[in-house]
């Protein structure tokens, strides 16, 4: 019986041989080549651009422009405040709302266009619009653009994933609300969103125009153009509560660096 057994577990031992080795192989290979690879790629710098009042007067327009990957936000003009944010512009995040009319004024003719699907209305705008269908105008917190004229071939959707991963994982946002009420959970700004991205993309990560104004004066703008002022903000869907511990997380283990002082 013992006899039996230690034959028994010799052959296994012989099959486990035979499959670990190549396993093994496999992974010493696979290994090689990523490393390989990885070093062959050069390292990715990236600029995320906010649109908060704290980049007026900095002067970082020739710093931002010259990171590999400059991204922006939303509607946030270029033209007439280069000094401040400089005039690069890899990719820019927006939603149906968030969207400017001509995208080639604020951008670079080759600037991917990448839209954030927040609800499901924002992936039906712009198929009504790149297949000229009739416009449905409900569900739209803003009336966005019905005319829209970014080019197709730098039109990107980001994948979902990000949103659901930047609201649970990065903001700890509870993703349903209490059953029976009509409240809509809070959802990440832009901003959060593409530091969210960038973060998992790029090997250094720089932002600017990021946090709110530190004044308790409802009056005080929050951009670095526009008139929006913090009163705009209180009945948002964020919570910049969970916004700024975020941030202030990554800042300190040193995940992103500021290039301006802040609050
Ligand atoms: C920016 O600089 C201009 C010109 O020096 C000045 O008038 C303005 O008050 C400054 N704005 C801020 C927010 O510092
Ligand atoms: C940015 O500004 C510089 C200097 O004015 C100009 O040479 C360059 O073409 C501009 N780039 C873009 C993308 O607008
Ligand atoms: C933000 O989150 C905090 C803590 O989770 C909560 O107490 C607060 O009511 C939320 N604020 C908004 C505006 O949703």
């Amino acid at each position: 019986m013992r006899k039996e057994q230690v034959k028994m577990s010799l052959k296994n031992t012989k099959t486990w041989s035979r499959v670990l080795v190549p396993v093994l192989l496999l992974c010493c290979v696979s290994y090689y080549y990523s490393h390989f690879f990885l070093q062959s790629l050069p390292c990715k710098t990236c600029m995320v651009v906010g649109n908060g009042f704290a980049i007026k007067n900095t002067s970082l327009g020739s710093a931002i422009n010259k990171y590999d990957i400059v991204i922006r936000l939303n509607d946030a003009p270029v033209r007439g405040y280069e000094a401040d944010v400089g005039n690069k512009t890899t990719m820019r995040l927006f939603y149906p709302e968030s969207a400017s009319y001509n995208p080639s004024i604020h951008n670079d003719p080759d600037t991917l266009m990448v839209l954030v699907p927040f609800k499901q209305q924002d992936v039906r705008w712009l198929k009504e619009i790149l297949y000229n269908e009739k416009r449905i105008r409900k569900g739209f917190w803003k009336p966005p653009p019905e005319i829209w004229l970014g080019k197709t071939s730098h039109i990107r959707i980001l994948d979902p994933y990000f949103l659901q991963q930047t609201a649970s994982r990065m903001l700890h946002l509870p993703l349903n609300t209490p059953p029976k009420t009509n409240q809509i959970p809070a959802h990440p700004t832009t901003g959060i969103l593409a530091i969210y991205v960038a973060l998992n993309y790029c090997d250094v990560i720089h932002i600017a125009g990021f946090g709110y104004p530190e004044s308790k004066d409802l009056k005080h703008p929050i951009h670095y153009y526009g008139y929006d002022t913090m009163k705009s903000m209180k009945n948002s869907y964020h919570n910049l509560s969970h916004e700024v511990k975020a941030l202030k997380r990554l800042e300190d283990s040193g995940a992103v660096v500021y290039l301006h002082p802040h609050s």
